[in-house]
């Protein structure tokens, strides 16, 4: 079977999906697959790389992105035999559902979530509203619209600041790794922060701030979802930037993360629920926000979390007892799974009597 590892992105978390990738090449079980790497350009271009033959045979992440022999990638060649896809990209334009539904349409089984479960996850006000619906608590937030934004600023300043107090988040919906991110403290910087965020987005989400540990629990699975030990991002620091996150690595890892029984039943519990709210299949890490009187809070539910061997997905799974080359594997199988899956469910769209009568009502529309 062909695996054909997609990377890069037209998107500001290039950088960390090819670091994702680089792992994940060193630690794929070889002898099952041709492994293919693909790279995604930051203009949005594909090329392919010859094949890798080994885990030692990428050196360095440079070669990741300067593919030997690269050449344009063809969509056709994964028509060709069996292929699977194993989509290592973060943000929009790979993690939101565009990708996922290109292989869908091409009738290709793929790693992780799938159209709807990416979608919703990937856009922070729609997933808000389907946390809400399976009774998962979220912190109060309020959606800002650019039309709005430029009737008057002033009103919607005012708005915001009768419904939620300071410190606010203003994020762009469909945005990820805190880019476009502000923390605003007063109206003045809530102004700019809104200002910004509109680069990136044209709905914007304003979220009240509050002193918050940020615990964060693994899932895989299809219809037997499996959690993971809670893991904790522990801060020095309020709010992280892109660049602390995941390039300059300033962030400490506690795994698993230091609360109690109670609550570490309860967080799994709850990322399982926030999985099968968004329809979820695969992979997703579920972040949490745990307050200082314990009320826990779901922020996000990410479909495609940071992958390389030292993010937090796969150290918690490591922790629950998958190694990272196990955890690869079986993202891979539950990918396969799930497009058999899918051919179990009757494709009919119509019985014979519907389809004479669909002949009878295209006959009948002919005519007029
Ligand atoms: N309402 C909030 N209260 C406190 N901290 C927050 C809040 N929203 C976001 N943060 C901080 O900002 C970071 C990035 O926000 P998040 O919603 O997770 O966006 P991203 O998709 O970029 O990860 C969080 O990890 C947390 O540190
Ligand atoms: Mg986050």
């Amino acid at each position: 079977m062909k695996l054909y590892v997609i990377y890069g992105g037209k998107n500001a978390e290039h950088e960390v999906s090819v670091k994702s990738a680089f792992s994940i090449l060193q630690h794929i079980y070889y002898d099952y697959y041709t492994v293919i790497p693909v790279y995604i350009t930051r203009e949005g271009s594909w090329f392919r790389g010859t094949e890798v033959e080994s885990r030692d045979s990428i050196q360095s992440k440079a070669e990741l992105v300067d593919l030997k022999q690269k050449q344009p990638f063809s969509f056709n060649e994964l028509l060709e035999g069996e292929s699977v896809a194993f989509p290592v990209l973060h943000g929009p334009n790979g993690e939101d559902g565009t990708v996922q539904g290109l292989f869908e349409t091409l009738d290709i089984p793929y790693v992780g979530s799938g159209v709807l479960a990416s979608a919703i996850g990937m856009d922070k006000l729609i997933s808000k509203s389907v946390f809400k619906e399976a009774g998962l608590s979220v912190l109060p937030y309020k959606e800002v619209k650019l039309r709005d934004w430029k009737v008057s600023q002033q009103d919607v300043c005012e708005a915001l600041e009768t419904y939620l107090d300071y410190p606010m988040y203003v994020k762009p919906v469909n945005q990820g790794s805190s880019v476009g991110i502000t923390r605003a403290l007063n109206s003045e910087e809530l102004t700019e922060a809104i200002e910004l965020a509109f680069n990136y987005d044209y709905r914007i989400v304003v979220e009240k701030g509050v002193p918050v540990r940020e615990i964060e629990v693994a899932i895989l699975g299809n219809e037997d979802v499996h959690t993971s030990v809670p893991g904790e991002l522990v801060k020095q620091k309020p709010f992280y930037a892109y660049e602390d996150k995941y390039l300059n690595q300033k962030v400490v890892r506690e795994i698993p993360a230091k609360i109690s029984a109670e609550l570490t039943k309860k967080m799994r519990k709850m990322a399982a629920d926030a999985f099968e709210a968004i329809n979820g299949s695969g992979i997703s890490r579920a972040d949490f926000f745990l307050t200082e009187d314990g009320e826990v809070y779901i922020n996000e539910v990410n479909t495609f979390p940071g992958f390389t061997s030292n993010s937090m997905y796969p150290k918690v799974w490591a922790k629950t007892g998958i190694p990272y080359a196990d955890l690869i594997e079986e993202v891979i199988q539950l990918g396969l799974r799930r497009h058999k899956d899918k051919y179990k469910l009757s494709t009919e769209v119509t019985t014979e009597d519907d389809s004479i009568e669909m002949e009878s009502i295209n006959a009948e529309l002919d005519t007029k």
